[in-house]
């Protein structure tokens, strides 16, 4: 064997001694030049072959390549191992337990106090046996007026400050045009709740542009106005649970119900009267437009979400309600 192929079989197992007892990639990139780079010792090896003399040369020059070939391979293999290594040791390193607790502590959320009176006048209902329905918040003309009774330029409009979009559409103004799309479709007896935001030009203390009703309807064989004092003096007094109320039924008007009353409540010891819901006998005009069978009748009621809460929870300006400064709904 010739003292080039020696020397050159000397290199290649020195190359991989190092390269098997590195485990530095960088380290790994040095021993690379080391052999392979511009002055690299079989770089060298590979100028010295001119030198040789002529027979010699392809036999040396074959096994240099070779072994070049497999030591590059070798290389890259570590490397690529390396690599993979580096990668799982970082990532063990990094991982995160997303279950930990966060460093500020927790804070449990809850429900802003509109939701919770939304939630108990609805419960309520339900145990009376009413059914949920909802309805669009753009209404048109019909469904939000002239359906309940109150065709253009009926007076009573004027009650609702209506933002409109056209002529025929708007923001409802009321929840009691849900009534109206479900009496339409479905046929009686009914016994239901629509309940929802509705919308008036309207801000002070005890008013927002935005705000929440629920209505109610039933609809069945021999309903009469007692039947409706009955259920509202019921709810009022399972929503108040636990104060002394006073409930009165004061004689007034709304379209879409004849006779009509406003319910006032006050607490005892007695506060000055509040009224709270808006309700009435549905009007035959109405029925009839809908073709009920006369056999029917029915009553319906409207109340204020927010000032059921106000009193509810003894919220003096309705405003604090839309603010949602935390410290004030951590209270509720
Ligand atoms: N829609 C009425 C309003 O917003 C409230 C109301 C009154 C609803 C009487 C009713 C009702 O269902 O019977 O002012």
């Amino acid at each position: 064997m010739s003292y080039e192929i020696r020397k050159i079989i000397k290199l290649v197992e020195e190359a991989n001694i190092k390269i098997n007892t590195t485990n530095n990639i960088n380290k790994l990139n040095e021993i690379r030049l080391q052999y392979f780079g511009n002055k690299g010792k079989l770089t060298l090896q590979l100028k010295n072959i001119s030198k040789l003399k002529s027979y010699d040369k392809p036999i040396i020059g074959e096994a240099i390549n070779k072994t070049k070939k497999n030591l590059y391979k070798k290389f890259n293999f570590h490397k690529n191992l390396l690599q993979k290594e580096r990668i799982k040791k970082k990532l063990a390193k990094e991982k995160i337990d997303v279950t930990l607790p966060g460093r500020g502590g927790q804070n449990i959320g809850n429900f802003h106090p509109i939701t919770r009176t939304l939630y108990r006048i609805k419960n309520l209902f339900f145990n009376l046996g009413y059914k949920l329905v909802d309805g669009p918040e753009i209404e048109d003309d019909f469904h939000n007026f002239e359906a309940l009774n109150m065709p253009r330029n009926h007076p009573a409009r004027a009650m609702h400050d209506t933002f409109y979009f056209n002529e025929n559409y708007m923001l409802r103004s009321h929840t009691s045009s849900i009534l109206i799309r479900i009496m339409e479709k479905k046929n009686p007896p009914l016994s239901i709740i629509g309940a929802g935001k509705v919308y008036r030009c309207d801000a002070d203390i005890n008013h927002s542009p935005m705000f929440h009703q629920v209505e109610g309807l039933l609809v069945d064989e021999c309903v009469s106005f007692s039947d409706l004092k009955g259920t509202i003096e019921i709810f009022i007094n399972c929503f108040f649970e636990g104060q002394k109320i006073e409930v009165r039924f004061r004689p007034s008007y709304f379209p879409f119900t004849e006779p009509s009353a406003e319910v006032d409540i006050r607490m005892k010891p007695y506060s000055d009267w509040l009224e709270v819901i808006g309700c009435g006998m549905i009007h035959p005009k109405i029925l009839k437009r809908l073709k009920i069978n006369t056999k029917y009748s029915g009553f319906a009621f409207g109340m204020g979400v927010e000032r059921l809460t106000m009193l509810r929870y003894g919220v003096k300006d309705l405003r604090t309600l839309f603010k949602n400064d935390i410290r004030i709904l951590r209270q509720f």
